[in-house]
This record gives C-alpha cells, structure tokens and sequence, in this order.
C-alpha cells in the first residue's frame, strides 16, 4: 500500500511561525512533524510515501529529502493552490494509481501505532475505512454519525454535532474516491473537503467503515497544540542519553538526551529535556519539556516547558521564558542580566526574531 501525506497547508493559525517554516517541519520532541507521520507509515511496513506539497514547499523537500534516513521512499506531488484536501488527495492519482491507500494529514501526531487499521482493511476488506476520535469540541471537525462499525453521515464542522466522533486525519481508500471527487462543489470555505467526497460513497451505498482510536489524537494546528503535542513526546523519553560533556557541577534531573558536541556548564536541567547537537548550554536552568535545537545557545536563562530551534541564542534573561516556541536563527538577549522579562513569560517567535531585553 502507497501513502500520501498531505503538507500544502500555509498554517495560519500558527503564524508568525508559519510565516517562516512550514508547519510540518516545525520540531516536536526535536524532530520535524512530518518526520513523526513518516516513522508510524513506515513502521506500519508503508514506505512508498507522496507527500502532496504547496506553502514553503522547498523547506519541506529540503527537509525530508528523499527520505530515505527514515526508511521510506518519498515523492513530491505540488497543489499549486490551496482548495482543500479532497483536492490535494487528487493530486496523488498519478502516484497511487487503482491500488488501495492510506491517506494522511501531515500535522497529526497519534498515540496508537494503527496496525489496527490496516489490518480491518485487509481483513474485512470494506470499501474505505477511516480514523475516528471521540472529542470535546465537534464543532472544530468533520464529524460522522455511524451505524454498528459503518458511517452513515458525515458533515464538516456542523453547527450541531450529531455525535462527538471525529474525523482523525488518517483515511484508507480506493481509487472510486478519485470519482468521487471530480464530481465535488467547492464547500461555504471555498475548499474540496474531504467529508464530502466521503459522504459521496456513503450515499453510493459502499462500505465505509470508521476504526475509533483509544489512544491519544493530537491535532497540531495551534501553539498551544504544538506544545501539547511535544510535551506528550517528551514523556516517552526515558534514561540519559548523553552524547555530548557535562561539567561536573551541572546537575541532571529525569530524562534527559543531550546531543553530539554539546557542552553544559554549571546547569540545572530536570527533564523530560532533549538538547540537540553542536549547543552551548551554560548558567542556566532548564525546565520539563523544554527542546533546544542544535546549534543554539543558552546562556544565564531559566526555560520550561518551551521549544527553541536550532541556529538560536538566548542570553541574559532574568525571568523564566515558559510555554514559548522560538523559531530558528533567533536572538534573544539584556546587554547584562538587566533584562525587563520578570517572572514568567511566553514568547511566540517565528525565524530570524530579534529581542533585546534593556
Ligand atoms: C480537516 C478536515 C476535518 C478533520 C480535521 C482533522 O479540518 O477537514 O474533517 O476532522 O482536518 O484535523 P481542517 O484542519 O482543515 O480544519
């Protein structure tokens, strides 16, 4: 089985982020979103991976590559504008041609490893099966009503939820969704949904069947989201792995993974905490799941609960920076430990931000 994972998005909602990287690529637990649905697809045994590409896709492809240090075989498919994902699913035909495939979106991270779905599809051989998770906020999704293991309805983000059931992001189909898309009207967003080309074989009387996940969903679509989805991460990291030297007045807490030429000087760090390669790391106390990416440098500064990317330096700061995510190539510094961040504070920064704290 193929798989396309769907990366066009321009990610509004995390702006200023977005306006620099796409949101795929942004780390969680160190390692860029896509990366993460790339692993489960290839641990699921699916290697042959299209990712359908739009916004900032030269980040992406630069990125990923041709994936092959994760194990996987990745082509690129452009949608040139963003109509919605039943039309960025169309833009894989070439690749998938008539075999059955697994459909992704790239910004969802899951807790199960979906062997389940795969293996309902083969074994009970349905016309499409699709991922569901019972949520607290229907309103936010596509939302499908089902009958026994079947879909009956499904409906875009309703206004009145029939069920608390969510589409998921993870979508097994046959080449009959294809047809069914070429015969789709722009939704009230101006997008092809993909609801709507599923509703279209609901009302063809095929099977669709929908597999409800137990494990955790998380849907990366806000910073907030973002963090969620690192911190859940940052918990399955267990023991020390360090790569990189500690001074011997630093103290370690918990898990902690410190990176390839890395150098600690008379820190506090109490994980869950990842430290890339290549950072210098000195005066500073870091805080459960705070992210540092290689190449960046921290000095006389407290971080909890934070991501910082890599090629980044934050210096002087007299107050804890917490529940903050810092682009790549940021500089954040007092001329000297006089800096006005008092107590707590949150940054949201895309690449290339400059603060100086006077
Ligand atoms: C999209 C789909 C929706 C699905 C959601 C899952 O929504 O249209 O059916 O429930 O992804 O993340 P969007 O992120 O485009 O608002």
């Amino acid at each position: 089985m193929k798989a396309l994972v769907l990366c066009a998005g321009k990610g509004t909602r995390l702006q200023p982020i977005t306006y620099s990287l796409p949101k795929h690529v942004i780390p969680i637990a160190n390692q860029p979103i896509v990366f993460h649905i790339i692993k489960k697809l290839v641990n699921l045994g699916i290697t042959e991976i299209g990712l359908i590409v739009g916004y900032k896709q030269e980040i992406i492809r630069q990125v990923v590559g041709n994936g092959v240090q994760l194990g996987a075989k990745v082509e690129y498919f452009v949608q040139e504008e963003p109509k919605g994902l039943a039309h960025a699913v169309k833009i894989g035909q070439s690749f998938v041609g008539s075999e059955p495939f697994i459909v992704f979106l790239g910004d969802n991270i899951f807790e199960d490893d979906l062997s389940n779905l795969v293996k309902r599809y083969e074994k009970e051989k349905p016309d499409s099966i699709i991922i569901l998770k019972e949520v607290d906020e229907p309103q936010r999704f596509g939302i499908a009503t089902m009958d026994g293991d079947r879909l009956v309805k499904v409906v875009e983000k309703p206004k009145e939820p029939p069920s608390n059931l969510a589409i998921a992001g993870v979508y097994i189909f046959d080449e009959r969704v294809f047809f069914a898309i070429d015969n789709l009207k722009p939704s009230w967003r101006g997008e092809y949904e993909i609801t709507d080309a599923i509703q279209a074989l609901i009302d063809q009387n095929l099977i669709v069947k929908g597999e409800i996940l137990k494990g955790k969903w998380l849907d990366t679509g806000k910073p907030e989201d973002i963090l969620d989805a690192n911190q859940y991460l940052m918990n399955k990291l267990k023991g020390l792995y360090i790569h990189g030297d500690i001074d011997e007045i630093s103290v370690l807490e918990n898990s902690v993974y410190i990176g390839k030429n890395s150098k600690i000087e008379n820190c506090k760090i109490i994980g869950p905490i990842i430290i890339g390669e290549k950072c210098f790391i000195s005066n500073s106390s870091l805080y459960p799941n705070t992210c540092i990416g290689n190449n960046s440098k921290i000095a006389d500064t407290e971080i909890e609960n934070s991501i910082i990317m890599k090629n980044s330096s934050i210096s002087n700061i007299k107050g804890r920076i917490s529940d903050s995510i810092i682009g790549e190539n940021v500089n954040i510094h007092s001329p000297d430990k006089i800096g006005t961040i008092k107590n707590e504070c949150k940054m949201i920064f895309g690449n290339d931000a400059v603060l100086i704290c006077e």
